[in-house]
C-alpha cells in the first residue's frame, strides 16, 4: 500500500531533525514548486489531486484555495488547524510529533501558491509538547534558508509561527480560531464572507487541517493525478483514521479513501477485543452520526460511501463499540460534551443542549418520563441547522442517529421508569 502520509512514521522522531528529513526527501517538492512551477500551477495540481480538507468538511481544497483573490491590500495569510478537539481524533498529533517538518513544507508550498508571507499553526493546547517539537523544526528551517528571507533565493520572504490554544473545543472551528488567533473570544464569525476572502487580521486567509496540509508535498513531488488514483475519483489520496475503543490495536492507520470499513476494523486492528460482537460504530469523531454494525459491512472510507449509510467521514476518527455497550449512556456523555463546550453564542445550541442535558440525566437516573425519547429528538431538531455555526448540528445528530438507530438502549430508561411509577402506586 502507498503511503503518503506516515512514511516516516517507523522513525519514531528522528524525522524531527531536518538532515533526516531531506535525506528522506524532504523539502524537494518546496524545491520543485519554487524552481519549476508558477503558484497558479501549484493549485492547478492540488485541485487534481482531489484532494479534500481533512478537518471535518471535507472541502475541495485546491478550490478553497483559488477562491483567495489574487490582488489584495492586505496581506494573505495561511493558518494550520491543528486545534484537534473533536472527540475520537489524534491523527494530527502523530503528523506533527513525527513528521513535523512534512506539515512545515506543505505550509510553505501552499504560502508560496497563495503568495502569502507570513503562516500560523494553531494548535491545541493541550499538545505542549508538540508546540516544542515544531518550535524546534521551526527554527532548523529558518537556520536552512527554507523559512526567513529570501527563501531558495527566490526573493520572497516567509515566516512560520506557532499558537497555542487554551482548550475551547470551539477554537477548532475557523473562524472562531481566527477570532482566538487574534487575541480575541473564541466566538464563531458569521460567513459569509469566508475567511479566503476576509480572515485573519481582515486579510485573505486560506484555513486547513494538519493532514490537509501535510500532504500538498507529495502531491506536488508526484502529481494530483497520482494522488487522485489512490483514493477515489471524488475522494482522492490516502486518509488517516484513529481507530478507538473496543478494538484489538487502537491507533492511527493511513488507508487509501474508499477502503473497507470492516476490513479496517476486523484486520488490520485485529477485530473487537475480548471475542465480544461489534454494536456501533461512531466513523468520523463523535459529531457525526452513529452507524450499526451492518452498516459497517457495506460502508467504504470515502465522504461518499459513507453518506451512503446516512454519516459523514468527518475527521477521521473511528469510535468502535462491543456489544456490551449502552448507547444511551454514550451519547448522554456525548451531550454533556457539546453542553459543556457550546459557546453560548446562539440561542438554539446554548439552551438546546442545556435541554438535552437536563433530558439525558433524568433518564439516566431512570427517573424519565414517558415520551421523554421524542423529547430529545425533537430538542435535537430544534438544534439541528438553527444554530449559527455547526456545533449545534454536531450535538444534535448523535442523538437522533442514536435514537434511530438504537431506540431500545433509550426505551429502557422509560420501561423502568414505567415499572417505578406501578411500584409506588402499589405502595
Ligand atoms: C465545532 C467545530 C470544531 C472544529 N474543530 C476542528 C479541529 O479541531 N481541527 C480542524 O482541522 N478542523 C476543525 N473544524 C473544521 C474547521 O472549521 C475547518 O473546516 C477546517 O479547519 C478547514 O480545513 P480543511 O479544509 O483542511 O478541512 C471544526 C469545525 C467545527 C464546527
Ligand atoms: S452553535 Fe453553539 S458553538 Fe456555535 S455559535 Fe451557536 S452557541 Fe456557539
Amino acid at each position: 500500500m502507498t503511503k503518503v502520509l506516515t512514511t516516516r512514521f517507523d522513525l519514531k522522531g528522528e524525522a524531527c531533525d531536518i538532515d533526516v528529513y531531506i535525506k528522506t526527501g524532504g523539502y524537494a517538492a518546496l524545491e520543485k514548486a519554487f524552481r519549476e512551477m508558477t503558484p497558479e500551477a501549484v493549485i492547478e495540481e492540488v485541485k487534481k489531486s482531489a484532494l479534500r480538507g481533512r478537518g471535518g468538511a471535507g472541502f475541495p481544497t485546491g478550490m478553497k484555495w483559488s477562491f483567495v483573490p489574487k490582488e489584495s491590500k492586505r496581506p494573505k495569510y495561511v493558518v494550520c488547524n491543528a486545534d484537534e478537539s473533536e472527540p475520537g481524533t489524534g491523527k494530527d498529533r502523530d503528523l506533527m510529533r513525527w513528521d513535523p517538518h512534512m506539515l512545515i513544507e506543505g505550509m510553505l508550498i501552499t504560502a508560496y501558491a497563495l503568495n502569502a508571507r507570513d503562516s500560523y499553526i494553531y494548535i491545541r493546547g493541550e499538545y505542549w509538547y508538540i508546540k516544542e517539537i515544531l518550535e524546534r523544526a521551526i527554527a532548523q528551517a529558518y537556520e536552512r534558508g527554507y523559512l526567513g528571507k529570501n527563501v531558495l533565493g527566490s526573493g520572497r520572504e516567509f515566516n512560520l509561527y506557532v499558537h497555542p490554544g487554551a482548550g475551547a473545543y470551539i477554537c477548532g472551528e475557523e473562524t472562531a480560531l481566527l477570532e482566538s488567533l487574534e487575541g480575541k473570544r473564541g466566538h464563531p464569525r458569521l460567513k459569509p464572507p469566508f475567511p479566503a476572502v476576509v480572515g485573519l487580521y481582515g486579510g485573505p486567509t486560506v484555513v486547513n487541517n494538519v493532514e490537509t496540509l501535510a500532504a500538498v508535498p507529495w502531491i506536488i513531488s508526484n502529481g494530483g493525478d497520482a494522488y487522485r488514483a489512490l483514493g477515489t475519483e471524488k475522494s482522492g489520496g490516502t486518509k488517516l483514521f484513529t481507530v478507538s475503543g473496543h478494538i484489538v490495536r487502537p491507533g492511527n492507520y493511513e488507508v487509501p479513501m474508499g477502503y473497507p470499513m470492516s476490513k479496517l476494523i476486523y484486520e488490520d486492528c485485529g477485530g473487537i477485543r475480548n471475542g465480544k460482537k461489534l454494536k456501533a460504530v461512531i466513523p468520523g469523531g463523535s459529531s457525526v452520526p452513529i452507524i450499526t454494525a451492518e452498516e459497517v459491512e457495506k460502508c467504504g472510507l470515502d465522504y461518499e460511501s459513507v453518506a451512503a449509510v446516512g454519516s459523514m467521514l468527518g475527521s477521521g476518527g473511528v469510535i468502535v463499540m462491543d456489544e456490551t455497550v449502552d448507547i444511551f449512556e454514550t451519547t448522554r456523555n456525548l451531550t454533556h460534551f457539546y453542553h459543556h463546550e457550546s459557546c453560548g453564542w446562539c440561542t438554539p445550541c446554548r439552551e438546546g443542549t442545556r435541554w438535552l442535558q437536563k433530558v439525558f440525566e433524568r433518564m439516566h437516573r431512570y427517573e424519565g418520563r414517558p415520551g421523554d425519547v421524542e423529547l430529545l429528538h425533537e430538542l435535537a431538531d430544534k438544534i439541528l441547522g438553527k444554530s449559527f455555526c455547526p456545533l449545534g448540528d454536531a450535538a444534535a445528530m448523535p442523538v437522533q442517529s442514536a435514537i434511530d438507530k438504537f431506540r431500545e438502549d433509550f426505551d429502557r430508561r422509560i420501561k423502568h421508569d414505567l415499572v417505578q411509577i406501578k411500584m409506588h402506586a402499589a405502595d
